[in-house]
């Protein structure tokens, strides 16, 4: 794989949409500060940034519980192949789109609302040399920018939860998958009496818009969709959990772009502990 030098800011800027930013998950997300936090963090564990392998990134840019473990027992799931094109939606830095995009050769599509986030991923994308497989672009998930019927698998890990408008985002996903598509998702649910906050998706209540799992599954199937797998994974998300929070500090983690995130991880391994949210891995199938 050919080596790629450090872009100067500006080479990768992308354009911020003005009309999104009162948007929930832009108030969530956005500090403007990610790109250059990790680039810090990146050199302050030693990383080469002209010599920078998709690994080096593995402890940094997965956004969601049980981090590339859950990446990679979703993708097991899949029929992904090098000829295969994916949807990631709500795609944060960019972690998953990265390693789908490596593992399968195959290309990738990756929509996030928040414009930091995408500049960073577009910036580590091009360090570990996968922007020509990939492409990044700032939008919504209930208003995909994208033709119809243009994606074999659409990819989501950790993004519903901040989706009020949830009837939408499914119908969404299913315009935009061909037909026989899957919908491959990671998500946390409520699962009993509300949890503590701040939560790695939501600092207070209002941010977030969890529903239980019959109702997400309702919501799937009622959008059309046939369910092949639900598998709750909550008691392997919350011992994953601990052995996490148990590990030796590292420069590198999903802190170094998260405020407060100790508060948040140990919030969210509570209540999938003793069960108030839970962990659901899916797949389902464009009917
Ligand atoms: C917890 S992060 C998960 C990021 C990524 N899927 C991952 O697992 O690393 C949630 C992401 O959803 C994005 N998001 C929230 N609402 C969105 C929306 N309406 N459209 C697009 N992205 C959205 C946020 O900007 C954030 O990057």
């Amino acid at each position: 794989m050919a080596r790629n030098r450090v872009p100067t800011t500006g080479q990768i800027d992308g354009t911020v949409d003005p009309g999104n930013m009162l948007s929930d998950s832009v108030i969530q997300y956005s500090n403007g500060n990610s790109r250059r936090n990790i680039e810090d963090a990146l050199v302050a564990a030693g990383k080469d940034l002209n010599d920078l392998r998709p690994a080096d990134l593995m402890l940094v840019e997965d956004f969601h519980t049980m981090g590339r473990f859950a990446t990679v027992q979703l993708a097991d799931l899949t029929n992904i192949d090098a000829d295969a094109e994916v949807l990631d939606a709500g795609s944060g830095i960019g972690g998953t789109a990265r390693y789908l995009a490596e593992r399968f050769g195959c290309r990738v599509t990756a929509v996030d609302l928040t414009e930091d986030y995408c500049h960073t991923s577009r910036w580590l994308n091009h360090l570990v040399g996968l922007d020509d497989r990939i492409t990044v672009h700032q939008g919504d998930v209930t208003a995909l920018p994208f033709a119809d019927a243009g994606y074999d698998v659409l990819f989501s890990q950790h993004v519903q939860m901040n989706i009020a408008d949830k009837p939408r985002l499914y119908r969404e996903a299913r315009r935009v998958l061909k037909d026989g598509g899957q919908l491959a998702m990671w998500d946390i649910t409520t699962g009993g009496p509300d949890p503590e906050y701040p939560l790695p998706w939501a600092d207070v209540p209002a941010l977030g818009h969890l529903v239980d799992q019959s109702r997400l599954r309702s919501l799937i199937t009622e959008s059309g969709f046939e369910i092949d797998q639900w598998n709750d994974l909550t008691d392997q998300a919350a011992t994953t959990m601990r052995a996490i929070i148990a590990m030796p500090p590292n420069p590198l983690g999903l802190h170094v772009f998260n405020p407060n995130f100790p508060d948040k991880l140990k919030n969210l391994t509570t209540a999938l502990a003793d069960g108030r949210l839970r962990a659901v891995q899916v797949l389902a199938r464009r009917s």
